[in-house]
């Protein structure tokens, strides 16, 4: 194999041209054409799957994303890349504590950026022309639970309660019942829907401080650490939306 393949660099174009010539020549027996098919496609088979895999892994991790289409996503992967405790930066440059932030909190258990954002082929390619053309803001629109879900055809809440997130002591999914159990001790429990079910993203964000949502009309909702208020929010929307902030 070596050899061959030292030879045929070695050889002028001109020769090379012959060998493929005579090769063509050689594969037009129909005998000896049909032996070789089932080999060819095979070995492009083994080559595409091993190729493909690589890609995979490799895509499964942060630094993909960034590789990628590094302009839009260097905020996300600068979010993510901080450690717990700490007051660090959300996805806009604000100061924020990494406590507060999902992707920090969740890194801590081992999710990767693909372990929230399940990728769908559709997405990828609309994400891929929109990178290509030019066709996004940076920074990006924040999505929505129901957007961030959309292609995989789930409900909302799937996105966090679901087999492979969040379950019970005995590997049942958790339902917003079993949540309250949990903030039971806060004096709004933020997981009863008092006032009708709220999105879980309006409270928990990915890449920037959580909300308590609660706060818009009850100035006594409890903030955990790091967590900021809804008036906070709306400043920091505000900024957003009028290009102020930093990122
Ligand atoms: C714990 C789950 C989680 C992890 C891990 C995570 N994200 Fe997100 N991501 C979210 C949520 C939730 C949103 C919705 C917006 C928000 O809350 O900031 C989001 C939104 C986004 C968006 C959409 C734009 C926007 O601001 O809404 C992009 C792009 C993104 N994430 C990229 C990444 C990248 C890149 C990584 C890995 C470095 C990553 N995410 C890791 C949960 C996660
Ligand atoms: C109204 C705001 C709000 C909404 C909506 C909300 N949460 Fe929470 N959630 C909180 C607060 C506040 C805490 C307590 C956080 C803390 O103490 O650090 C919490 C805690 C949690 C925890 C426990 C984290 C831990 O300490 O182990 C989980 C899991 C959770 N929420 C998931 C969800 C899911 C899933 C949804 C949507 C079905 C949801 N939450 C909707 C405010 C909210
Ligand atoms: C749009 C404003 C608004 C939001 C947002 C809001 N509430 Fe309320 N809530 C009210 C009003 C108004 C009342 C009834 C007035 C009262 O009795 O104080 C009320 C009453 C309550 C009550 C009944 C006990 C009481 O204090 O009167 C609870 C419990 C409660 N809300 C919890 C919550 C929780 C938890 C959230 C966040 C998931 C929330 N609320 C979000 C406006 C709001």
């Amino acid at each position: 194999m070596s050899e061959e393949t030292k030879v045929a660099t070695e050889e002028t174009a001109g020769a090379a041209t012959t060998s493929a010539a005579d090769s063509t020549t050689e594969a037009t027996p129909k005998k000896k054409g049909k032996k070789k098919w089932p080999i060819v496609v095979g070995v492009v088979a083994a080559v595409v799957i091993v190729a493909g895999a690589g890609f995979w892994v490799w895509h499964e991790q942060p630094s993909f994303c960034n590789a990628i289409c590094h302009t839009p996503m260097d905020p996300y992967n600068a979010t993510y890349d901080q450690e717990l405790h700490q007051t660090g930066v959300d996805k806009w440059g604000n100061e924020a504590s990494t406590d507060a932030m999902l992707c920090v909190t969740h890194k801590a258990t081992g999710a990767t950026c693909m372990s929230c954002h399940v990728p769908q082929i559709s997405e990828q390619v609309t994400e891929g022309m929109n990178w290509v053309t030019g066709n996004y803001v940076a920074p990006l629109e924040e999505r929505s639970l129901e957007e961030l879900v959309e292609a995989r055809g789930i409900a909302s809440e799937e996105f966090c309660l679901n087999s492979g997130c969040h379950v019970n002591d005995d590997g049942s999914v958790m339902t917003r019942d079993d949540l309250a159990q949990i903030t039971a001790d806060k004096k709004r429990n933020p997981h009863i829907g008092q006032h009708g079910e709220v999105e879980c993203s309006e409270c928990h964000k990915g890449h920037r401080a959580s909300v308590m949502y609660c706060s818009n009309c009850h100035n006594d909702a409890e903030l955990p650490e790091g967590w900021i208020t809804a008036a906070e929010d709306k400043k920091l929307q505000k900024a957003f939306e009028s290009g102020e902030a930093a990122a």
